[in-house]
């Protein structure tokens, strides 16, 4: 094998690991920040810990949250260091990875460490029994 032949074996092996490393993260970004809409009958047994302030119920990748003061709150439900599905802490007013640590705010936003990047946050709108978590 030549330098020549050498060098574009190896500049392409390398875009290759690029391309597909790309392509894993850019796929996780698209998830973290898809757009949700649905809703959740607080009525039903799946979801009867929202009807107490300090609850909260995980659906389709969004944590649900009510608040010690009672208002409803929605945030992405995986860390954003490496997926764990985080917990609310209606006690600490804060969201906190069982994984490795990190803390979050009631509007996602980072506390501490390890993780760096925010977590997604949703609306929420409560007609009657029913409560809407959109983007
Ligand atoms: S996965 Fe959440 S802090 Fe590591």
């Amino acid at each position: 094998m030549d330098r020549k032949e050498f060098l574009a074996l190896t500049g392409m092996s390398l875009g290759a690991f690029m391309l597909a490393t790309c392509g894993i993260g850019c796929k996780k970004d698209d998830e973290e920040s898809a757009s949700k809409n649905f809703t959740l009958d607080l009525n039903a047994a799946a979801n009867a810990a929202l009807k107490n302030n300090g609850g909260s119920v995980v659906n389709d990748g969004v944590i649900v949250a009510r608040t010690n003061t009672g208002n409803f709150i929605a945030v992405a439900s995986a860390c954003t260091h490496q997926g764990t599905t985080i917990n609310y802490e209606a006690a600490n007013n804060r969201f906190r990875c069982p994984n490795h640590g990190a803390v979050f705010n009631e509007s996602g936003g980072v506390v501490s460490g390890p993780a760096s990047r925010a977590l997604t946050q949703y609306k929420t709108e409560l007609n009657g029994s029913t409560l809407r978590v959109f983007s």
